[in-house]
C-alpha cells in the first residue's frame, strides 16, 4: 500500500518494501504513497543546538511547529541530530541518554505523532558519530529495527569514523536494513558529497547531502546553493539532492541573504529543514519560513530541481519548471551592490502575455511583455512565478 507500481521482481519486493524512493527517476512517478514524494520538510536540532538536545526541547519544538503555523504549510519532521545516544547494551541495542531523554525515544515519538508530526533520528554509517557517540557500523539491522520499534519516521546517517569504508556499500547496507525493519522510514544520506552520492543515491536513499556543512553566513550558504547547478538530473520524486539544512533565523545573515537562501532552496527542490529556534523566532523569520508561495515552488508535484539558465558577472537567473506549466524564476544578485536585472521572455520561452507574480512579496506584476526589469538588492533575489 505504500507502493506505487513496484517492480515485479521478488528480490526488489523483498529488499525494498518501504524504500520506494530508491527506484530510479524513470520509474518513480510522484504519488502520495511514495516516501518523500516531494522534498522533506521539517526541523533539525543541529544548526542551532548542536549537542544540546533533549526530550524537553523536542517536545517544545513539536508544540511550536503546530502553533506557529509551520505544520499547516507543510513542515512535518522533527529531527533529533547527533548526541541523543550514549552507549550500547550488552546485546548491542543502542541506548538513548537517560538524563536528556528520560522518557525514552518511543514515548517522545508518541508525543510527536500525537501532534500529527513525525520524528527523525540520527546515526552514522561508521564506527562513531561525528560527536563520538556509537555509530551503526555492523549494527545496521539492529539499529534499524530499534528505530522502527520506537516509531521513528526518518533517519539521517552521517559519515564520520568511516575510514576504509565505501559509502556506496555501507549506505546500501543501511537501506536494506531499513527495508527489513517493518516501517517506512525516510533515509537521509549524509556523506557530504563523498563519492558523488547523486550517482548511487537515487537507488539507495531519499536524499543525500551533496557538500560539506552549511554555516550561518552568506558566503558558505551561497557557495553551497549555487554549486548545485548540474545536479538537477539526479533529483526527482522520492530522491533529492540535499544542499544541507536551513540557517534562516539563526542571525548570521541579513534579511535579503536569508530570502536568497530560502528562494534558492525552493528553486533547487531542496529539503526544507528549518534549523533555528522556532520557540523564539521573529515575525520576519516566521514569515519567510512559512511563505506558502515559496514553499509551493519547492514542493511542486513535478519534482524537477531548477537550474541556471543565464549568468553575467554576479547576476544569475535560475528556473524551475512547475506542474501546471508555469515556471519559477529566480533573479539572483550575488554582488555587493543593488543591480538592475532584465528577464527576457525569450530566455524562459514564454509568451509576452504570460503573467508574473512576485512570490516573496505576494504581488501580481502583470504580463511580462518582451521583458521584465527590476532592481535586485545586494546578495538578494526576486523570485517570480511566470504563468504559461
Ligand atoms: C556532520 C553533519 C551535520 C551534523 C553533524 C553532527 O557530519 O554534516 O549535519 O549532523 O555531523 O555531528
Amino acid at each position: 500500500m505504500r507502493h506505487r507500481r513496484v517492480a515485479s521482481s521478488l528480490l526488489i519486493a523483498l529488499i525494498l518494501p518501504f524504500m520506494c524512493g530508491t527506484l530510479s527517476s524513470q520509474a518513480a512517478p510522484a504519488s502520495s504513497s511514495l516516501l518523500a514524494a516531494t522534498p522533506v520538510m521539517g526541523w533539525n536540532s543541529w544548526n542551532k543546538f548542536g549537542c544540546n538536545v533533549s526530550e524537553k526541547l523536542i517536545r517544545e519544538i513539536a508544540d511550536v511547529m503546530v502553533s506557529s503555523g509551520m505544520q499547516s504549510v507543510g513542515y512535518q519532521y522533527v529531527n533529533i541530530d547527533d548526541c541523543w545516544q550514549v552507549s550500547r547494551q550488552a546485546d548491542g541495542t543502542i541506548v538513548a541518554d537517560a538524563d536528556r531523554f528520560p522518557g525514552g525515544i518511543k514515548t517522545l515519538a508518541d508525543y510527536v505523532h500525537g501532534k500529527g508530526l513525525k520524528l527523525g533520528i540520527y546515526t552514522d554509517a561508521g564506527r562513531m558519530t561525528c560527536q563520538k557517540r556509537p555509530g551503526s557500523y555492523e549494527h545496521e539491522l539492529q539499529d534499524a529495527k530499534t528505530y522502527a520499534s520506537w516509531g521513528v519516521d526518518y533517519v539521517k546517517v552521517d559519515w564520520c569514523f568511516a575510514e576504509g569504508l565505501d559509502p556506496e556499500v555501507q549506505y546500501a547496507k543501511f537501506r536494506d536494513a531499513l527495508a527489513q525493519a517493518g516501517r517506512p522510514i525516510v533515509f537521509s544520506i549524509c556523506n557530504w558529497g563523498v563519492k558523488a552520492p547523486w550517482q548511487w543515491g537515487p537507488k539507495t536513499g531519499n536524499l543525500w547531502r551533496t557538500t560539506g556543512d552549511i554555516t550561518d553566513n552568506y558566503d558558505r550558504m551561497s557557495v553551497i546553493g549555487f554549486s548545485q547547478n548540474g545536479l538537477e538530473k539526479f533529483a526527482g520524486p522520492g530522491h533529492w539532492n540535499d544542499p544541507d539544512m536551513l540557517e534562516v533565523g539563526n542571525g548570521g545573515m541579513s534579511r535579503d541573504e536569508y530570502r536568497t537562501h530560502m528562494a534558492l532552496w525552493a528553486i533547487l527542490a531542496a529539503p526544507l529543514l528549518a534549523g533555528n529556534d522556532l520557540r523564539t523566532m521573529t515575525a520576519e523569520t516566521k514569515e519567510l519560513l512559512t511563505n506558502s508561495e515559496v514553499i509551493a515552488v519547492d514542493q511542486d508535484a513535478k519534482g524537477v530541481q531548477g537550474h541556471r539558465v543565464w549568468e553575467e558577472g554576479p547576476l544569475e537567473i535560475w528556473i524551475k519548471p512547475l506542474a501546471d506549466g508555469s515556471q519559477a524564476v529566480g533573479l539572483f544578485n550575488r554582488g555587493e551592490s543593488p543591480l538592475t536585472m532584465r528577464l527576457d521572455a525569450k530566455l524562459i520561452a514564454v509568451s509576452p502575455a504570460s503573467k508574473l507574480r512576485d512570490l516573496l512579496d505576494h504581488k501580481d506584476l502583470g504580463p511580462i511583455h518582451e521583458s521584465y526589469s527590476t532592481e535586485v538588492p545586494t546578495r538578494g533575489v526576486v523570485l517570480l512565478r511566470v504563468s504559461k
